[in-house]
């Protein structure tokens, strides 16, 4: 058996490398047009941080797992071919800011169907709106070759940071397709794949139309439940509770779960926001408002809680932060991972860039081109930004050297085994530190001298 997966990105990448691992027998190959990626992935110096991706990509790469540009062949040589291309929310025309931007998966079934010369089964692994099968199959259909399509949905559940460890050992599998003989026929043949190493209880079959859905509903609960457990960060600031002991009481019971219930400045990542925007998008085209704004509310809570942030340093730090260094611990949107789509450190940097303040950011994995592209950086050739500053510090003791107050924004665990005695002498007095990721002890870090802020906790005066 061949496997081509089109796409070789966070999802591709690593999702290929971990079938070619577990399935020595079948020939798989992740094919991209973007050739310095491709590159990365045929080197030393793989294009994605993800821990343990490495190891498997050194195993198999060469044996049974290609990474290549050659799109036209991937497609011909290969039974099986899985679309993992970019989704991204629409920025111009209709649906502008909200609805799916399909031209990518567009293009991707156009140039199928244009390179395919036998059967293939075309399996759907970016998120997409419901009935976006249809339209894959509608472009295969057309085309004027005698080859046969089955289109699946087989969306993909693994978080960043944990990719591996979520491939290997999923809570599940799901596989949607049409209810017909050949729709099941090839149900079962990509269901074979996966139980080559997941038990076969844990490989869910449905329908197209329930396994599209069912992948924006997945990401909708699992960002509400963070945007509501940071609405209630505001109210322990307000009324003297602590967030993480409020989080702790209701996770006890079975019926909420302990879970993704960690407050934070934010969630982040590629996905949560694009797809709760599509789900709203999808509902309002249907006439369903009233669910639309239940939906839309979990992204508004949560630019709420990131500019929340934002202003409480300014305030904090006496209501101005122009020209004062700022020291960022973090940039990536979550540990563990070098991508920094819509990283809450992102909004909150802008906010102090747009108050003037002078920012001496570190990241343990994110380079530092990626971070002043972020920030739309056109720095000047002394670091100036405007009236404000960017610096890029080599580690966290360089960028807290001098400053008035530290931003945690990332939970890299190495940010809580720094030595905080001798960050206090370097830095300005008084010396504040906000840990938007509840990630420090700040009782200790108080009696170090810290003034301390944490999201969702309102301490004692000394
Ligand atoms: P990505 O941007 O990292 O990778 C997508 C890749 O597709 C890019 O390298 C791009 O060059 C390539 N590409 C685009 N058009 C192409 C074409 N016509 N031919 C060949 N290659 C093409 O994106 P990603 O994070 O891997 O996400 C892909 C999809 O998976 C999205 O729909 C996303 O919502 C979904 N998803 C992502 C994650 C995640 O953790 N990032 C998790 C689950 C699902
Ligand atoms: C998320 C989902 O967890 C995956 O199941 C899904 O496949 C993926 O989106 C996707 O479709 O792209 P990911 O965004 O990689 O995965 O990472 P998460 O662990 O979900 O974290 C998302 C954001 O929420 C991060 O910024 C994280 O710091 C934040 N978060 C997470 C919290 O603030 N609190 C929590 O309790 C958990």
């Amino acid at each position: 058996m061949k496997i081509c997966c089109i796409g070789a990105g966070y999802v591709g990448g690593p999702t290929m490398a971990v079938i070619a691992h577990k399935c020595p027998h079948i020939k798989v190959t992740a094919v991209d047009i973007d050739a310095e990626r491709i590159a990365a992935w045929n080197s030393d110096n793989l294009p994605i941080f993800e821990p343990g991706l490495k190891e498997i990509v050194e195993q198999v790469r060469g044996k049974n797992l290609f990474y290549s540009t050659d799109v036209d062949s991937g497609i011909r040589e290969a039974d099986i071919i899985f679309v993992s291309v970019p989704t991204p929310t629409k920025t111009y025309g209709i649906g502008n800011g909200r609805a799916a931007d399909l031209k990518y998966v567009e293009r991707c079934a156009r140039h199928i169907a244009k390179a395919a010369q036998s059967d293939k089964i075309i399996v759907e692994k970016s998120t997409v709106p419901v009935r976006t099968a249809d339209v894959i199959k509608r472009i295969l259909d057309e085309s004027d070759t005698s080859v046969n399509f089955q289109v699946l949905s087989n969306p993909e559940f693994l978080a960043e940071g944990t990719g591996i460890h979520d491939l290997e050992n999923p809570d599940r599998v799901l596989i949607g397709g049409e209810e017909t003989e050949a729709g099941q026929k090839a149900v079962q043949t990509v269901a074979s794949i996966y139980a080559q190493w997941i038990p076969r209880d844990k490989i869910l079959t449905t329908n197209l139309w329930s396994s599209e859905l069912s992948k924006l509903v997945a990401n909708a609960f699992l960002a509400q439940r963070i945007s509501s457990i940071n609405s209630i960060s505001a109210l322990c600031e307000a009324t003297g509770a602590d967030v993480g002991e409020v989080a702790m009481a209701i996770g006890k019971d079975s019926r909420i779960g302990p879970k993704f219930l960690q407050s934070s400045v934010g969630f982040g990542g590629s996905c949560f926001q694009k797809d709760i925007l599509n789900l709203v998008y999808l509902c309002e085209a249907f006439g369903l408002s009233e669910v639309a704004e239940y939906w839309l509310k979990v992204v508004s809570m949560n630019d709420y809680q990131k500019s929340r942030f934002s202003r409480c340093i300014v305030n904090k730090l006496f209501n101005t932060v122009s020209d004062k260094r700022i020291a960022i611990f973090g940039f990536a949107f979550k540990k563990d991972t070098n991508d920094t789509r819509e990283s809450p450190g992102i909004y909150v940097c802008r906010d102090l860039l747009e108050e003037q303040a002078n920012l001496a950011i570190y990241d343990p994995k994110v380079p530092s081109e990626q971070i002043l592209s972020d920030l739309n950086g056109n720095l000047d050739s002394d670091g100036k930004y405007g009236d404000a500053s960017i610096e890029i510090a080599e580690d966290a003791y360089a960028a807290a050297e001098g400053a008035h107050a530290i931003a945690v924004l990332t939970e890299w665990d190495e940010f809580s085994g720094l030595d905080y005695e001798r960050i206090y002498l370097s830095m300005r007095k008084p010396s504040f530190i906000f840990d938007g990721r509840n990630l420090l002890d700040l009782a200790k870090l108080r009696q170090i001298g810290f003034d301390v802020y944490g999201i969702g906790k309102s301490l004692p005066a000394l």
